[in-house]
């Protein structure tokens, strides 16, 4: 289903009014003289990241400064994920512990908002186990955060804005970046393709596109502020462009964005594999700017399991894909998502996912232990493995993930690579952290005046997780 265009633009006016509610809010903390400070904690994917940064824009011109220490803020959000139920945990924990800062500070506000706010059963537990919390908004509400903000202030009331939406785009709200070189650029909200286990459709609305006019600009003004590892996120890239009605796609958009000179590296991810084309990967081919790095999550090698993950795509389908994407770009770094333990999954097909592991030779994964999430159809499958026998399938899965890692990464020993240096490293002897075209870490002797910059590197040693090198 498509959505009306008018419907899901928000309109400036509406942004324009937010933008006065930041004033008042300011006008109100200089009347009382007072130096406001928040804290945003952030959970989850980059779309949340991205989502995080724009909050701290909007508190940024309520007159807000910023510290990480939760205990040391006037404000306190946490910007949560909902797509394991560890993750959910977490925020449970931490609200705990701010419920305690708050008796010590009565005057704190809290905020939970997110991907969890957006559930109702989270909701409705903070609304009758957690009366410290004063504000929940879930990520439709997050344009009107001002408002909200006010609200809570002026009113002293709990605020909820949790309703139910297929989701809107707001243009031109403030952002306050990380410092450095990387930055992130959402090119569309939501998600269509309901897979049987995952939460993220219902708490993040249908699929909506950006004009690609606002992100050709965003990515433009972005390189001339000198960020140079630009990363464009959405839940399926690949689908961009559908519900905009301009014979219009991501490959478009990827091939536009080439255009803008500069030195800068695009990224992109996810791409789910049943919209992934060949015209995309031509396209990554030929563009200078775009990394030859591909996240391209399977989830499963089984294609009974695939069809229960209401994925839409088989094991073939999925390996015919790498291999084009290898042929066209030689020394391409592929990645991608797991899920071990879908409800019903045997061993052997918990095997399957590991043998297609051997057969792409992926650089990296993500691995993840299958999670309940209420609401979802996997949720009422049968699950009849125990937690020990997937624990099992998953040990497995890593051993055979982290040789690969390790063979591949100690394949770069000796050669020449060119990365861009991304910041300091924990690393006494290595003391920066730099990225390959690839995405692969590799930790540097070298000095901290080279920070910003694309460099040759030799590589000269290498583990799992990293690489090691000197400047040449
Ligand atoms: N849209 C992306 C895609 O389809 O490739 C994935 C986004 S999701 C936020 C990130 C990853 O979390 C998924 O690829 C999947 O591997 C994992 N995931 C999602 N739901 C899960 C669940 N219920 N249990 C375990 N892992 C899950
Ligand atoms: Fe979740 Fe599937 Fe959408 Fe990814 S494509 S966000 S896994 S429903
Ligand atoms: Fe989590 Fe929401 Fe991202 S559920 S993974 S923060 S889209």
């Amino acid at each position: 289903m498509n959505l009306e265009r008018k419907e899901v633009l928000v309109s400036p006016a509406d942004l324009d009014r937010q933008r006065e509610f930041e004033e008042k809010i300011k006008a109100m903390f200089t009347e009382r003289q007072a130096h406001p400070v928040a804290c945003v904690d952030t959970f989850g994917c980059q779309q949340n990241v991205a989502d995080g940064q724009k909050l701290m824009g909007m508190l940024a011109a309520c007159g807000f400064t910023f510290t990480d220490k939760p205990a040391e803020a006037d404000l306190v959000i946490l910007n949560t994920c909902a797509v394991r139920e560890h993750a959910e945990d977490r925020v449970f924990g931490n609200l705990g512990a701010l419920t305690h800062a708050k008796k010590e500070n009565p005057e704190m506000v809290i905020a939970l908002c997110g991907c969890m706010a957006q559930e109702e059963r989270v909701s409705q537990r903070i609304k009758k186990s957690y009366p410290l919390v004063n504000l929940v908004f879930g990520p439709h509400a997050l344009w009107k955060f001002p408002e909200l903000l006010w609200q809570v202030y002026e009113s002293r009331k709990r605020v909820f804005s949790v309703d139910d939406e297929h989701g809107t785009i707001a243009e031109g709200i403030p952002v306050v970046r990380e410092k450095g070189v990387k930055a992130w650029v959402s090119i569309m909200y939501g998600c269509n393709n309901f897979c049987s286990y995952c939460i993220v459709p219902y708490v993040r609305g249908r699929e909506r596109s950006r004009d690609p006019q606002c992100v050709l600009q965003e990515v433009r003004e972005l390189v001339e502020s000198g960020y140079k590892d630009i990363t464009l996120l959405g839940q399926n890239v690949n689908s961009y462009g559908n519900d905009l009605n301009l014979g219009y796609d991501f490959a478009d958009l990827l091939a536009d964005i080439d255009k803008i000179p500069g030195e800068y590296l695009i990224r992109f991810m996810s791409s789910h594999p049943k919209d992934a084309t060949k015209k995309l990967f031509d396209t990554m081919a030929r563009c200078g700017h775009v990394a030859k790095q591909l996240h391209l999550p399977f989830q499963s090698g089984n294609d009974r399991v695939l069809k229960e993950m209401n994925r839409r795509y088989t094991r073939q389908q999925y390996l015919d894909l790498v291999n084009y994407a290898k042929s066209v770009m030689p020394g391409l770094v592929l990645t991608s998502d797991v899920i071990i333990g879908f409800p019903g999954e045997t061993e052997a097909e918990a095997m399957d996912t590991v043998s297609l592991v051997q057969e792409v030779g992926f650089d990296a994964l993500f691995t993840f232990i299958y999670s309940p999430r209420p609401g979802t159809k996997a949720a009422d499958m049968p699950d009849p493995a125990s937690r020990e026998e997937k624990q099992k399938w998953f040990d497995k899965l890593l051993e055979v993930q982290n040789g690969q890692s390790a063979a591949l990464h100690a394949a770069y020993v000796g050669k020449t690579v060119r990365v861009l240096v991304d910041g300091k490293s924990d690393d006494e002897k290595f003391p920066l952290a730099s990225r390959t075209e690839g995405n692969r870490l590799v930790r540097l002797k070298g000095d901290e005046r080279l920070i910003g910059q694309f460099i040759d590197v030799k590589v000269t040693d290498s583990n799992t997780w990293a690489l090691y090198g000197e400047p040449v």
